[in-house]
């Protein structure tokens, strides 16, 4: 069982006030944890060898490539040798080379782990069943439950199979069939759950979104060799024979700069260089929400690599002012809720973020929990049924305080920055879940600081 899924509510960091950044710094972040995720995913199931370069070792990628352990497949990581870089290699045991796993599969922490790997498992010929953590097993599995059993997948759980553990009677064997399918939020996870069972569904399946969410599957999937095409914002992908192993280079994680992002805004005069992010214009909801607020953070060179735009950014001291957020504007910055609402208590007026209930069903209630922390470091706030409105400090360092993660490594790292420019200083409890997607984060905030 993976034991760091106890480990995440431990831990304790207190994050000093800051009087500025290193000049110039240069960082670069750990790889993209979407797009880890499914390269150990499609590497599984090709044939061949898959080759993935800046994975992300951290906790929820660990969970992803454990499960596939369970299934037979031999992942491997391999150090770093002369002149070569360390890679992660995946031995591809085919479309229909996954194994009965002998014991439950625990997705740990990881929402897309539980979500996508249910997919997968629906195609299977073999009985499964798949759990997760506390935080995990109290979050929403009938989205995917639903449309998978429409394809003929037999899925049973708890609370009336719309929570996790999930026992699923692999149907692989009758074979499930296409379905046309219009998703009823914008959940990368949910499309790709659907997109990996109709790999192996008779006839295609068809997926519409309300909104576009992170496109990672859709271009890995093609990159892998799958017969899939995006036209006027309908997914379709057929039933496919097999796919290509391939080498992949995993981008830097865009939600991972975003904290860094931020402290260089937040910090006066400061310049910070964030290498080899990913830009995916479906992530970068970041970048334009923190200009709407008159922030300085510009993507230069960009290039494309393995399917995704990766660009450096460089992001500058800059006075903030309050806006107006909507639900459409954070879906291509679903994750970066915590750092936005750091950013607005930084910010010149009243920030306001509506349509954002989504955001109650994340790795915790991240609407009542960044409500909670901002009020213990001193910042008035109201949290609202779909958002929370943000009174901001104009520009002023703000109190600082002790505040509890809630197991959160989003939480845990945005209330950090925002320690930074505060006069007491954050006491972040439950400071270990950083490792969930950032393992080394508190090293690198040290190390970008004025000393
Ligand atoms: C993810 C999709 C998003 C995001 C999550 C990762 C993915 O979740 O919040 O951190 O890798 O597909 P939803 O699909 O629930 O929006």
């Amino acid at each position: 069982m993976n034991t760091a899924a106890n480990d995440i509510f431990t831990g304790t960091v207190f994050v000093k006030p800051a009087q500025g950044l290193v000049n110039d710094a240069v960082v670069s972040v750990p790889g993209d944890k979407s797009i880890s995720h499914r390269a150990v995913m499609l590497g599984s199931i090709a044939d061949g060898v898959t080759e993935v370069y800046n994975f992300l070792e951290g906790e929820d990628n660990l969970s992803t490539i454990a499960a596939f352990r369970r299934m037979g497949v031999k992942v491997e990581f391999v150090k770093t040798s002369a002149g070569e870089a360390g890679c992660l290699r995946i031995n591809g045991v085919g479309l229909r080379g996954l194994v009965e796993p002998d014991d439950v599969i625990d997705a740990g922490n990881s929402g897309t782990t539980a979500r996508l790997v249910t997919g997968l498992l629906s195609a299977q010929p073999f009985f499964s069943v798949i759990t997760g953590d506390e935080t995990l097993r109290r979050r929403p599995m009938k989205r995917v439950v639903e449309p998978l059993t429409m394809m003929g997948a037999e899925i049973r759980g708890a609370k009336a199979s719309s929570r996790l553990p999930l026992a699923i009677n692999g149907n692989g064997a009758k074979g499930l069939k296409g379905i046309r399918y219009r998703t009823p939020a914008a959940s990368a996870q949910l499309k790709s759950a659907i997109l990996l069972a109709g790999l192996y569904a008779q006839g295609d399946t068809i997926i519409e979104e309300p909104e576009k969410s992170r496109d990672h599957t859709e271009r890995m999937l093609a990159l892998f060799g799958a017969d899939i095409t995006v036209e006027r914002g309908f997914i379709r992908v057929s039933s496919t024979n097999s796919l290509n192993g391939c080498k992949i280079r995993v981008p830097g994680d865009i939600s991972s700069a975003a904290f860094f992002m931020v402290t260089a805004m937040l910090l006066p005069e400061s310049s910070l260089t964030i290498s080899g992010v990913g830009v995916n214009p479906t992530r970068t909801g970041i970048i334009d929400i923190l200009r709407k607020m008159g922030g300085s953070v510009e993507p230069l060179n960009a290039t494309a690599v393995s399917a995704e735009p990766v660009a450096n950014i460089i992001c500058k001291g800059s006075s903030l002012k309050a806006i107006e957020i909507t639900g459409e504007e954070l879906v291509p910055a679903i994750d970066e809720f915590p750092i936005i609402c750091v950013a607005a208590a930084f910010a010149h007026g009243t920030t306001t973020i509506s349509g954002a209930r989504e955001l109650r069903v994340k790795e915790s209630d991240r609407i009542a929990v960044m409500s909670e922390c901002l009020t213990k470091a001193g910042v008035r706030n109201t949290e609202k049924e779909d958002g929370i409105i943000i009174e901001g400090s104009n520009g002023a360092r703000i109190r600082g305080g002790r505040i509890d993660s809630h197991g959160d490594h989003r939480i845990a790292m945005a209330m950090a920055v925002a320690g930074l420019w505060s006069v007491e200083g954050m006491e972040i409890n439950g400071s270990a879940c950083v490792d969930v997607s950032f393992p080394g984060f508190f090293s690198l905030l040290d190390r970008v600081r004025a000393t």
